[in-house]
């Protein structure tokens, strides 16, 4: 059986983080508000009531963070760029204070030997823009696209590969559809639009991108889908939920196309926002390099009451996280190799952009954070990509999420996903075992493959 250690040559090892969950300082230097000040300044919205106005004080302590990181030997920090801090309404010129502080970020990152990969959309979305209707509007495509040329004009000269958007299948649900995410839209199968529109400000945006000699990626979330039982009812259930959740984000950037959606009553123009010429934009040329988020697999039954073609089942006798979710290490060599299976060579290479645990973890009264869970679950899942890679899926990265404990969305900071625990009270930062673990894998991993 292969094993982490014999992931390939060349393989880069990184971690993970997101502006609005780490950064703070929400109202400096002319940062606008974003979707998520808003809405976790809802009550009810957030668990309690927590917000990410100060969270790790990562806009003060990147100096900090980055010596952490510098630590760790890692050769990718997968960031992300907050729309509001360039542009603090969503348009107009770009705010020469937000520009500089990603811009100092950068070269000190370069000079720690990290290459910065940034997201430039992780759901903070200028408020301004959901005044007009956020993703629901197409517009708001076509403004991604002007802030993507502002970040690319100022930091392409230093950083060669991009991602676009973060998990656009994640905020179109839990934000559109649900609601349990900002912007708290409760629209159901009417929040479709704001899949299709965050796909052609991905395509826009990849033209800029791509105009700039730059590389472009994208990070999915992404799930292995695995019907319930073998009767055909959950089998045509899996497919359904395997076309909203996987190939809408797939199908349409590598294959030019959407999915088959007729078991949720929609027609191939997703109830008429897709103009024609879209799709041609969305895919262009391709992608060079498809970043993967992966947690777990999903199992699903046939619908038991009206509504969607589909139910959710639980996968029984795993282990879970803190957060209550399943532990399949294989799911990760499942996807990929179902990916590899059903795009061919239109599938580009694969760097996982996401992956880790919450632990419920403790600093000892000796000053250590052991999370043997964490450890586990990252050893089990970097084994299970080197199996993929042994069965000839290209995997080129991991970036682990994450490098800090930080603000886990609509769970506030109760989940830590963390390579390093923060203390909120005191932003005391405390590598955890876990880091300890990942150094030591980084540097063995690199002392006996050469480069
Ligand atoms: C998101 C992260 C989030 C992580 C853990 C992903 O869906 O991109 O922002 O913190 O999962 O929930």
């Amino acid at each position: 059986m292969p094993n982490r250690l014999d992931l390939p040559a060349g393989f880069r090892w990184g971690v993970s983080t997101a502006a609005y969950q780490i950064e703070g300082a929400v109202d400096e230097d002319g940062r606008g508000p974003s979707i998520w000040d808003v809405f976790a300044a809802r009550p009810g919205t957030v668990r309690d009531g927590d917000t990410g106005a100060v969270t790790c004080d990562h806009y003060h302590r990147w100096p900090e963070d980055v010596a952490l990181m510098q630590d760790l030997g890692i050769d990718t920090y997968r960031l992300s760029v907050a729309w509001p801090r360039i542009q603090p309404h969503g348009t107009g010129p770009a705010n020469p204070a937000g520009l500089a502080f990603y811009d100092r970020l950068v070269d000190a990152l370069l000079a720690a030997g990290i290459t910065p990969l940034p997201t430039l959309f992780h759901w903070d979305l200028p408020q301004a823009l959901e005044d007009d209707g956020g993703w629901l509007n197409r517009d708001t495509a076509y403004r991604f696209a002007e802030y993507t040329a502002a970040v690319a004009d100022r930091l392409g000269d230093r950083v060669p590969a991009w991602i676009t958007l973060n998990e656009p299948f994640v905020h179109m649900v839990y934000g559109y559809a649900l609601g349990i995410h900002a912007p708290g839209r409760t629209l159901m199968l009417d929040a479709l639009p704001a899949a299709h529109h965050q796909l052609l400000g991905h395509g826009l945006a990849a033209a800029v991108l791509r105009e700039r000699g730059l590389d472009v990626m994208i990070a999915n979330n992404l799930t292995p889908v695995r019907p319930a039982t073998d009767d055909p009812a959950d089998a045509a259930a899996a497919t359904a939920y395997d076309a909203l959740h996987n190939r809408l984000f797939t199908d349409s950037i590598l294959l030019g196309r959407y999915p088959d959606l007729s078991a949720y009553g929609m027609t191939e123009d997703l109830g008429g926002c897709v103009r024609p010429g879209d799709l041609a934009l969305i895919a262009g040329p391709g992608l060079d390099a498809l970043g993967v988020n992966y947690y777990n697999p999903t199992r699903i039954a046939a619908p038991t009451e009206p509504g969607l073609p589909f139910t959710e089942a639980e996968i029984e006798d795993v282990p879970r996280t803190a957060f209550g979710w399943p532990v399949v290490p294989d799911g990760l060599r499942e996807l990929l190799v179902g990916l590899r299976d059903r795009y061919g060579a239109t599938l580009p290479p694969i760097t996982i952009t996401e992956n880790g645990c919450s632990v419920a973890d403790e600093v000892h009264p000796d000053g250590t954070v052991p999370d043997p869970d964490r450890i586990t679950y990252l050893a089990g899942h970097l084994d299970a990509l080197a199996a993929a890679a042994a069965e000839g899926v290209d995997v080129r990265g991991y970036c682990t999420w994450s490098l800090l404990d930080n603000y886990e969305w609509a769970e506030g900071f109760s989940q830590r996903f963390g390579l390093v625990h923060v203390d909120f009270a005191t932003q005391k930062r405390t590598p955890k075992a876990s880091y300890g673990w990942y150094r030591d894998l980084i540097a063995t991993h690199r002392s006996q493959i050469p480069r």
